[in-house]
């Protein structure tokens, strides 16, 4: 016979609820994405993410160092290119002085220590705004021709200094083309990131817009996944890590919590998760509307995410919850 508690102990008080909490965020959770313009003194700030901006590489350096400051280890960086440098071979991106290797060089030089991790697709790059080469007949991307220039913008990504690239584009293939090439050009302390389960979504609507780089025709559905599918993240989770992928990645977040914990099951290495830009937008837009807590919505859904097997979450809110713990 025991006395049954109605009053569960391990939950009556703040102090208590915290001592025996599963789960806690802090500033090493975090990726940081951050969005670079060409230009100087320029923060813009991205109509669809309020609080959110795009700045030019000096105040770009400014704010890394802010977050350094706050805690922040790791950034993901991506570029806004001018429309005069976009065409469907994407060869802006393996210049050595375009914005992406400037940038790089700068923020390493800046902050040494901070961990720079940079966006391998050529969207920004392509006049059609799609992740590689399009075959203008079919309307369909040209797998193993986008691989090989992916490839070329790996290796200018490690040469001029990131730690980490994260190839975000879902081409098949791609992770192992990058790291035998980052292997033969002796780049073999530089990681990889990838984006593994990448879905097919809307909720990356204002990172279009952020960017401008949304598909000019079509949609991305022929290289990201289809959001009905979850055991289609595992396989092509394992053949990432089969092919040399360091880190692998969940994108978006709060609706493929499922998927998040699948992957953490199955695989061995870090599991990162991408809370991505409407999502972000949502939980600003309601907060503006005053329909909700826009803190408590941010800590509720972040915690959830490390909570559903998320070792690193890249989120437009890392700057603020790192100011909050700290
Ligand atoms: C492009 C890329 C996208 C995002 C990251 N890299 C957009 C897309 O695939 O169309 C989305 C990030 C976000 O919405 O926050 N390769």
């Amino acid at each position: 016979m025991y006395l049954q508690r109605r009053n569960r102990i391990t939950r009556r008080t703040d102090a208590i609820r915290s001592l025996v909490a599963e789960t806690t965020l802090t500033p090493n959770d975090f990726i940081l994405p951050i969005f670079i313009d060409e230009g100087k003194e320029i923060v813009h700030e991205i109509p669809s993410m309020p609080g959110y901006y795009r700045r030019s590489l000096d105040k770009t350096i400014e704010e890394v160092r802010t977050l350094w400051g706050l805690g922040i280890k790791s950034v993901l960086l991506f570029v806004k290119c001018d429309d005069n440098v976009k065409d469907n071979t994407g060869k802006e991106s393996w210049n050595p002085d375009g914005l992406m290797q400037r940038a790089i060089k700068a923020i390493k030089d800046a902050v040494p220590e901070m961990i720079v991790m940079t966006d391998v697709a050529l969207d920004p790059y392509s006049q059609y705004g799609h992740d590689g080469i399009v075959d203008i007949k079919s309307g369909y991307i040209l797998n193993d021709e986008t691989v090989e220039a992916l490839t070329r913008m790996s290796i200018s990504h490690a040469e001029a200094g990131a730690d980490f690239i994260a190839p975000s584009d879902m081409m098949d293939g791609r992770i192992g083309a990058f790291r035998k090439a980052l292997e033969d050009n002796g780049n073999t302390g530089v990681g990889i990131l990838s984006y593994s389960a990448k879905y097919a979504s809307c909720f990356y609507g204002p990172f279009r817009d952020a960017l401008d780089s949304a598909p000019g025709f079509g949609d991305k559905k022929t290289y990201q996944m289809n959001y009905a599918n979850r055991i289609e993240a595992i396989n092509e989770t394992l053949q990432d890590i089969e092919q040399g992928a360091d880190i692998v990645m969940v994108k978006p977040a709060m609706a493929y919590l499922d998927v998040i914990r699948e992957v953490r099951n199955a695989v061995t290495v870090p599991v990162s998760a991408y809370h991505v830009s409407g999502e972000y937008a949502m939980i600003k837009a309601a907060a503006k509307m005053g329909w909700l807590d826009e803190q408590k919505a941010v800590l509720e859904s972040l915690t959830s995410i490390k909570r559903a097997g998320a070792d690193l979450i890249a989120t437009y809110f890392a700057k603020d919850v790192a100011e909050l713990l700290g």
